[in-house]
């Protein structure tokens, strides 16, 4: 458990994991800029990257549970590229309301999602656009290839040199070869999704939590956990957002109608 723990927060609070890689997305490249338009920054109220989310709806962002520092402490940025320079793209936000899943457990990782109220709407633009999302149970076979990207900063050590979003593709690992002795052993639930090379040398890692996997164009998984960055042995570990479909149209929308019924308002759109 406490080794879960530490897996766990690698990701989120800067360690001395990955002192040999670079930390932040492994094998990947830089995507030219704002082409992934649902991408979003959560910073601190100091301005520092932390984690990685997606916009889904213009007042709502998906991310990992266990990016949840507390609301006061929270900063969302969407429409950005080079994190520390503003390049006029960019929009922020600060959180209006947090609804980590309420299965969340931090020793286990399961159900490591969360999603985050705006308290203003993101404008979509030519930078800026929603993320579609899996079907309810949409499954992925082995080997289909997807890709995640993020920030994945190093906290002060990164000193104040921009930095880019960086991108990689990733083949989707099977749960049972994840879930195996050779593997994380034991440790994958069904609200998981792996993903990796066979080779190694291509990962997510810390500072990329929450941020998304994107395969056939939606978002079917989260940044979670891990064992270190780039083993073969040991794939990235992703919340399965297709596991979560209907949580997250019920979490928007009855929210969502409540709004408008306060508001004397009445649509047939929700
Ligand atoms: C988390 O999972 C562990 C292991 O299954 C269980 O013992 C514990 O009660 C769970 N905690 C919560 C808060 O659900
Ligand atoms: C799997 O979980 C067990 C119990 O929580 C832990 O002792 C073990 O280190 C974990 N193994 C891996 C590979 O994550
Ligand atoms: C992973 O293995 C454990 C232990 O054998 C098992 O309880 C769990 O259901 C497996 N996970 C999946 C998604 O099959």
């Amino acid at each position: 458990m406490i080794m879960l723990l530490f897996l766990l927060l690698f990701k989120l609070i800067p360690a001395n994991c990955l002192d040999s890689v670079q930390g932040r997305i492994v094998g990947g490249y830089t995507p030219s800029p704002n082409s992934i338009k649902y991408i979003v920054s959560i910073q601190s109220s100091k301005g520092q990257h932390f984690c990685g989310g997606c916009l889904v709806h213009k007042s709502w962002v998906l991310t990992a549970a266990h990016c949840n520092i507390g609301m006061d402490q929270m900063m969302l940025v969407a429409g950005d590229y080079t994190l520390g320079v503003f390049e006029g793209t960019e929009q922020y936000s600060k959180p209006l309301s947090l609804v980590p899943h309420p299965q969340y457990n931090r020793s286990t990782n399961n159900a490591d999602i969360m999603l985050i109220k705006l308290s203003a709407p993101i404008e979509l633009n030519r930078y800026v656009s929603l993320a579609p999302l899996p079907k309810q149970n949409a499954g992925l076979l082995a080997g289909r290839v997807c890709r995640v990207s993020g920030w994945g900063s190093t906290s002060h050590s990164g000193g104040l040199k921009p930095l880019i979003l960086r991108t990689v593709k990733l083949p989707i690992v099977s749960t049972s070869r994840c879930n195996s002795s050779n593997s994380f052993s034991g440790n994958i639930t069904t609200n998981m999704i792996c993903a990796g090379s066979n080779t190694g040398g291509k990962d997510a890692c810390k500072g990329d939590s929450g941020g998304p996997l994107v395969c056939d164009g939606r978002v079917y998984g989260l940044v979670s956990w891990g064992n270190g960055c780039g083993d073969p042995r040991f794939p990235g570990v992703y919340t399965a957002v297709s596991r979560f479909r209907r949580w997250i149209d019920q979490t928007i929308y009855s929210t969502f109608s409540r709004c408008l019924k306060s508001a004397g308002l009445f649509s047939r759109e929700v």
